[in-house]
């Protein structure tokens, strides 16, 4: 009888290991950020998580039924430098990354001016699913997505917020305002328990209709690395 146990109670425990029974019936949420060197609370990672989830179980949204991913995120969610854009456009959403297409190219190239890449930074989006056609926005799809953004903000804690284009700083500075006159200034902005530095520079894909407004969003950029010296980040 104690024979039939303890090879009953074996199997048994070869079976839980099988399993990884600890991995799967364990509360513990999953840091899904310890590769890359980008290793972050389990706080954070689950608060991430939290929203990722949030995000992907909105209902009635015509963006998300008609996308084909979401775009969450790119980058380092360590980084105290946090860049928001618009809307993921074709290529975003089939890779499900943020700024990946030509735009994102661009963009690699300016933060690379500045000595920066997608390991220094981290990169989200006003609207996490790609509007059809790669129209604007509506102003009820921002608003609907702009609880996210902003908590989004929150829990990274940035303390340089870079917003990229009108829409990104119509959403979250004010609707009354031209990035004409607002590109280039500091503004100290809170976002729930996050205080910060925020800047706004033109949108990637404004430059590229507009070349000759590099020049302004190279003082952007300077602006942006002697911010990040004098904050020692
Ligand atoms: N334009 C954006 O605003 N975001 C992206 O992710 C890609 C292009």
């Amino acid at each position: 009888m104690i024979k039939k146990i303890n090879t009953k109670t074996i199997k048994l425990i070869k079976f839980y290991n099988f399993i990884n029974y600890n991995f799967i019936y364990n509360n513990n949420a999953i840091n899904r950020y310890k590769k890359d060197n980008f290793e972050i609370s389990e706080d954070k990672a689950k608060n991430l998580d939290l929203l990722k989830k949030s995000i992907i179980s909105l209902k009635n949204c015509d963006l998300k039924r008609l996308a084909k991913n979401i775009v969450f995120s790119d980058g380092n969610p360590k980084s105290k430098i946090m860049l928001v854009g618009e809307a993921p456009g074709a290529n975003e959403d089939q890779e499900g990354l943020p700024f990946v297409g030509r735009a994102g190219q661009l963009l690699d190239k300016m933060l690379s001016a500045i000595d920066l890449d997608r390991k220094k930074v981290y990169i989200s989006n006003i609207i996490n699913y790609r509007p059809p056609e790669n129209r604007r926005p509506t102003e009820d799809e921002i608003k609907r997505y702009l609880p996210f953004i902003l908590r989004h903000i929150e829990i990274i804690k940035p303390k340089i917020l870079v917003l990229l284009g009108s829409t990104a700083m119509n959403a979250l500075i004010g609707k009354e305002i031209v990035i004409s006159k607002m590109r280039g200034k500091w503004i100290e902005k809170q976002f729930g328990t996050c205080k910060t530095s925020v800047i706004i520079t033109f949108h990637p894909s404004f430059l590229m209709r507009q070349p000759a407004q590099k020049k302004m969003a190279w003082i952007d950029l300077k602006m942006i690395r002697d911010k990040k010296t004098k904050l020692k980040i």
